[in-house]
């Protein structure tokens, strides 16, 4: 099912094609996101609201249709929200991917604490560098090639992050029954601090 997240009927489509398909809406994972690079001091207004649209509006508008649908309907829930560890380390060439990212972890503060009468558990994870085909995109010059290096270079761990492991982390947020409001990094220590390494 191809669906624009940035579309008014999204949310609603979503919810209502998982009702549909499963019975019921358990978890949520708001993964799309988007990471073009932009010096800040051409950034248009155009691109900040794209960035912000899919990064932080469509999954607190995914999140509001599924918690209404399980207030409605008395079950509980999880959302897992994915964010960046740009969320709280600052990159240059990614001002609204950083904010957003930022945002998109007070969110999930935000939701927990509102819904947890409700019995709703609202989680993030924060990965680092993951070689998706978003990031391949970004390698696909010389210089981005040359970024992704010294990048790889600054986490403590030496290598990139694999998909699988940030869907394990996933994962383990959708059942860990008394944990919500928690951000979980899976960046090889990337958020941690500074490697020594040059
Ligand atoms: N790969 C990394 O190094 C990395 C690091 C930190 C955080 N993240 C986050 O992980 C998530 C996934 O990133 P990725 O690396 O797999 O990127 P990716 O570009 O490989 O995949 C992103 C997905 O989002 C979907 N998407 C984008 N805009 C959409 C829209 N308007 N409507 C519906 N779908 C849309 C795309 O179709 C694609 O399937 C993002 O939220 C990203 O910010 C990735």
């Amino acid at each position: 099912m191809g669906i624009d997240l940035t579309e008014d009927d999204a949310p609603s489509r979503i919810v209502e094609a998982a009702v549909e398909r499963f019975g019921s809406v358990d978890v949520l994972v708001n993964c799309a996101g988007i990471f073009p690079s932009t010096p800040a001091l051409e950034i248009s207004r155009n691109e900040w609201e794209r960035v912000f649209g899919v990064n932080l509006r469509a999954p607190f508008l995914c999140s509001q249709e599924m918690a209404r649908w399980a207030v409605s309907n008395g079950r509980a829930g999880s959302i897992v929200n994915v964010a960046s560890s740009a969320g709280v380390v600052a990159r240059p060439g990614v001002a609204h991917y950083c904010a957003s990212k930022a945002a998109l972890i007070m969110l999930t503060k935000a939701l927990a604490v509102e819904w947890a009468e409700h019995g709703i558990r609202v989680n993030a994870v924060a990965p680092g560098l993951v070689e998706t085909p978003g990031v391949a995109e970004l390698t696909s010059t010389e210089q981005g090639r040359e970024e992704h290096h010294r990048k790889i270079a600054r986490i403590p761990l030496a290598r990139p992050g694999e998909p699988r492991e940030i869907a394990e982390a996933v994962l383990y947020l959708t059942s860990a029954s008394y944990v919500t409001g928690e951000t979980l990094f899976v960046d090889g220590g990337y958020s941690a601090g500074r490697t020594l390494r040059d």
